[in-house]
């Protein structure tokens, strides 16, 4: 009797215990972030979340949040600290609070193209980087491409002469603010979210973006002329709480870094094409001149800004530039 009790409270504790296992509710991941779902970025997430439901199904669910649509520019940060969300992806400009060392991704004219980006985030230095946040609680999980920053005002922007006087909007970055104090223009610290519409009303009268944050976001209509500068870059970094990220169960954390790795090839093969096709739906509607420098034009404006470096020297190290300049020879 005692012995079929005893069995008979094991198997019911059992139960008991599969019955809440199934239960268990999944790990609800949030990514937010300030961009349209057609760019680089909103693809990235989106896949991200495809694929973390698919091979995790029941334990992972991903909420993508886009266009600013849960925490804007400002506050994107400071929620994943927060723990309110899980994952975000913001512009390398936006680290400066963080990390020093990052704000090299903003040095105008260092990297000569996309492929040296590619060599030098996944060089020993770019490594480096991706991990120096997480005594404050940020883990870096990968770089994502957008590409290539392209000037844009209502006026043609030849030579940096041009740029003289005028109000340009700028990340959050001290090296974007100097950039353009450097050009003896006006800069304004303003978030993604507003730029349409400070360029639209004249609070600002010039920006840089890759061409797929000019189109999704409608800036060419609201600018007269692009100059397709290739003077400075906008990636990403994908970032996790770290503690959040070291308290998942070991498989599912493993998978998703599995997973997280996939993405981030997929966004960076396809980014570059994603520029170039929202650059012919710009050419296409006809609201905007595009504008091609020669290369001595170009070196005029490399000259224009290059002194920005040294004042950021220190912080960002001389030998992380120069590994960075030593990605264009590889
Ligand atoms: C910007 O503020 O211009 C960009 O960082 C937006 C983005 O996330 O691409």
């Amino acid at each position: 009797m005692f012995k079929l009790t005893t069995k008979a409270l094991v198997c019911a504790a059992s139960l008991t215990l599969s019955g809440l296992a199934l239960a268990a509710d999944p790990i609800v991941i949030k990514f937010s972030h300030v961009v349209a779902e057609h760019t680089p970025k909103g693809q990235g997430a989106l896949l991200f979340k495809k694929l973390a439901e698919e091979r995790l199904p029941g334990k992972v669910e991903v909420e993508v949040y886009s266009n600013s649509s849960l925490f804007g520019d400002g506050k994107e940060m400071e929620a994943l600290l927060l723990g309110d969300v899980q994952l975000i992806a913001p512009s390398l400009a936006k680290f400066e609070h963080y990390s020093k060392p990052i704000q090299i991704f903003d040095l105008p004219f260092l990297f000569d193209d996309i492929n040296a980006v590619d060599r030098f985030q996944k060089g020993p230095v770019g490594q480096e980087l991706l991990k120096s946040m997480e005594s404050k609680g940020i883990t870096g999980l990968g770089y994502w491409h957008n590409g290539l920053k392209q000037l844009s005002a209502n006026k043609e922007l030849r030579k940096p002469r041009d740029a003289r006087g005028l109000k340009f909007r700028v990340q959050a970055s001290a090296v974007l603010d100097e950039q353009f104090k450097a050009l003896r223009a006006n800069p304004r610290k303003m978030s993604f979210s507003e730029v349409y519409q400070g360029l639209q009303t004249g609070v600002v009268n010039g920006a840089e973006n890759p061409y797929s944050n000019i189109y999704s976001q409608k800036m060419h209509e609201v600018q007269s002329h692009i100059t397709e500068s290739n003077h400075g870059l906008l990636d990403y970094m994908v970032i996790t709480n770290t503690e959040f990220w070291n308290g998942l169960p070991s498989d599912v954390r493993a998978e998703l870094e599995v997973i997280m790795e996939e993405v981030t090839l997929e966004v960076n093969k396809h980014a570059q094409s994603i520029n170039e096709r929202d650059k012919k739906a710009i050419l296409a509607s006809g609201k905007t001149e595009i504008l091609y420098l020669t290369k001595e034009e170009r070196e005029k404006w490399r000259q224009a800004m290059k002194p920005v470096w040294k004042k950021f020297e220190a912080q960002i190290g001389a030998d992380r530039i120069k590994a960075a300049e030593a990605a264009n020879q590889q």
